[in-house]
C-alpha cells in the first residue's frame, strides 16, 4: 500500500457494497455540492473522543455505542431522538454507577444511513429488484422506481444528520443531561416495569449522593461534568463518495478528518486489505472502528491494524467483535492473543447483535435476548481469562417500545413480533430490553473490577 494518500484514492481500488447509480453525472453533481457544505463535526471533537477511547484502551473507561441499525427519513422526529437519548443516558448512568467506570457515549446516529446487504437483489412475488441499501441510497418500498439509487437522497441524509446532531448537542449540553434530572429520563411507558423500579432505586441513590455533596457545601452547578455530558456520533462509513465529500483538512494540524461523524467504522463485509474502504480509512485521523466477524483471521487482523493504526496510537482503533453467541468463545481468544502478542493498543468492544440474527417462525428477522446476553458474557469471560479489558458494547437499540427482539424481562414471543415491528433493517433492543441489558452488563463490569482489585487467594498468601 503506497504511503501517499488522497481523499479520492479509494476510487482506484476494488470496492464492495457500493450502489449502482444510473446517472454518474447526477451523482458527481451531488458529491460536488456536498463538498461545499459545512462539516457536521470538528476535528477537535474527534480528537477528544480519541482521547476518551484511549482511556478505554487502558482499562480506565467503558464504551457504550448504540442506536438504530439504519436511521430512516420517515422516523425523523424530535420525540424519537429524545427517547433514544433518554434511554442512552439511563444506560450510561447504570453503567457508570454500578460499574464505577466513566462511560464514553457514542450514538449510532446522525449519519447511520447506508447499509451493506448480503444480496444485491431481492425477490418477491416473482419480481427481482435491487436490495434496499438504506435511506441515503434508495427507498424501502418494493417498486423499481423506489429501489433505484437516487443521489438526491444524500442531500436529505446530510440535512437530517445536521438536524439530529443539533438536537443532540442541545440535549447533551443544554441542561437535559444534568445528573440532577436523573429521575426525569424515565420514559412514561416504562413506569411500571421491573427495570423502572430498579432504575428508580439507582436514581434515588444518585440523588441522595448529590444532596449529600450539596449539604457538604459543594457547588454542583460549578461542575460542568454534572451539568452536561459528552455525546459523540458514529456510523458505518460505507458510502465512500459521501464520506469523501466530508473529508476535510483540519486547519490546526493539517491532517485529514472525516467530518460526517466523530467516529466511523468499517463493516464486516468491506474490510478487505487491498480494497477501497481500508484505503479511505487509513488516511483520516478520526477514531475508527473495525467490525471483526468469524471469517477474520488473527494474522489478517494484525495486517489491518498495521495499515489502519501504523503508529499504534491508543484510542484510534476499536475492534468491534461480532461472532454470534456460539462462535465467540472459539474466535475471540485467538484475536486477543494476536493483538497482545504484537503489543497493539486497541479498544475491545462487543457487538452481540449481528452474529445472533435469526428468522422467527413468524417470518420476522429477530434476535433472542438470551443469545445477545450470552455473547456479551462470553466477551467478558474471554477478556478476564486473557487479562484484557472488556472495553465496550455496540448495540442496535431504540428508545421506542418496539417488538423486534424476542425475550427479555417481558418475554416478547415470536407471535408478539408483529405488534410493533418498525425497523427498516435489523431488529433492535427496545427501551426496556436496553435498560435490562445495561444492568446485566454493569454486573459483569463490577465482576471485572472486583477481580482486578482483589489479589487471588494464592497471591495473598492464603
Ligand atoms: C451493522 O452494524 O449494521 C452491520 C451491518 O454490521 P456488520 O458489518 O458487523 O455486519
Ligand atoms: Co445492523
Amino acid at each position: 500500500m503506497s504511503e501517499r494518500w488522497t481523499p479520492d484514492g479509494w476510487r482506484a481500488k476494488p470496492v464492495q457494497q457500493m450502489p449502482q447509480y444510473p446517472d454518474a453525472k447526477a451523482l458527481a453533481d451531488v458529491e460536488a455540492q456536498l463538498a461545499t457544505f459545512p462539516p457536521l463535526v470538528f476535528a477537535g471533537e474527534a480528537r477528544n473522543l480519541k482521547k476518551a477511547l484511549a482511556r478505554v484502551a487502558r482499562g480506565e473507561a467503558f464504551l457504550l455505542q448504540g442506536g438504530d441499525c439504519a436511521e430512516s427519513f420517515a422516523e425523523h422526529g424530535a420525540n424519537n431522538i429524545r427517547d433514544f437519548f433518554r434511554v442512552f443516558l439511563q444506560m450510561a448512568v447504570v453503567l457508570t454507577y454500578a460499574g464505577a467506570l466513566p462511560v464514553v457515549k457514542v450514538g449510532r446516529i446522525a449519519g447511520q444511513f447506508a447499509k451493506p446487504r448480503s444480496s444485491p437483489t431481492e425477490k418477491a412475488n416473482g419480481i427481482e429488484l435491487p436490495s434496499y441499501r438504506g435511506d441515503i441510497v434508495n427507498d424501502i418500498a418494493f417498486t423499481a422506481e423506489a429501489r433505484t439509487p437516487d443521489p438526491q437522497r444524500q442531500l436529505m441524509a446530510y440535512r437530517q444528520s445536521a438536524a439530529t446532531l443539533n438536537l443532540l448537542r442541545a440535549f447533551a449540553t443544554g441542561g437535559y443531561a444534568n445528573l440532577a434530572s436523573v429521575h426525569q429520563w424515565m420514559l412514561g411507558f416504562l413506569k411500571d416495569s421491573p427495570q423502572s423500579r430498579r432504575y428508580k432505586e439507582l436514581a434515588d441513590r444518585i440523588s441522595e449522593a448529590l444532596n449529600f455533596m450539596r449539604a457538604c457545601g459543594l457547588d454542583l452547578e460549578a461542575h460542568p461534568e454534572l451539568r452536561a455530558t459528552d455525546f459523540y456520533t458514529s456510523h458505518e462509513a460505507l458510502l465512500l463518495g459521501y464520506e469523501q465529500a466530508f473529508t476535510r483538512v483540519d486547519s490546526t494540524t493539517g491532517d485529514w478528518y472525516a467530518t460526517s461523524g466523530h467516529m466511523i467504522w468499517i463493516g464486516d463485509r468491506t474490510r478487505q486489505l487491498d480494497h477501497a474502504h481500508i484505503e479511505y480509512f487509513r488516511g483520516i485521523k478520526n477514531p475508527i472502528g473495525l467490525k471483526c466477524g468469524p471469517s477474520l483471521k488473527p494474522d489478517e487482523l494484525i495486517k489491518l491494524a498495521d495499515v489502519l493504526n501504523p503508529d499504534n496510537e491508543p484510542g484510534r482503533l476499536t475492534l468491534i467483535t461480532r461472532f454470534g453467541h456460539e462462535k465467540a468463545g472459539e474466535h475471540l481468544p485467538g484475536m486477543v492473543r494476536a493483538i497482545q502478542r504484537e503489543g497493539r493498543s486497541v479498544v475491545w468492544s462487543c457487538d452481540p447483535m449481528h452474529g445472533n440474527t435469526i428468522t422467527s417462525s413468524t417470518g420476522y428477522k429477530t434476535r433472542p435476548f438470551d443469545r445477545i446476553l450470552s455473547e456479551v458474557k462470553t466477551f467478558f469471560s474471554v477478556h478476564a481469562a486473557e487479562g484484557t479489558h472488556a472495553g465496550g458494547v455496540h448495540l442496535e437499540m431504540t428508545g421506542q417500545d418496539v417488538t423486534e427482539c424476542i425475550g427479555g424481562a417481558r418475554a416478547i414471543s415470536h407471535e408478539d413480533l408483529s405488534d410493533r415491528y418498525h425497523t427498516v433493517c435489523d431488529p433492535r433492543l427496545n427501551a426496556e430490553q436496553s435498560i435490562d441489558i445495561a444492568f446485566l452488563i454493569a454486573e459483569l463490569l463490577k465482576q471485572e473490577r472486583a477481580s482486578k482489585a482483589e489479589p487471588m487467594p494464592a497471591a495473598a498468601g492464603l
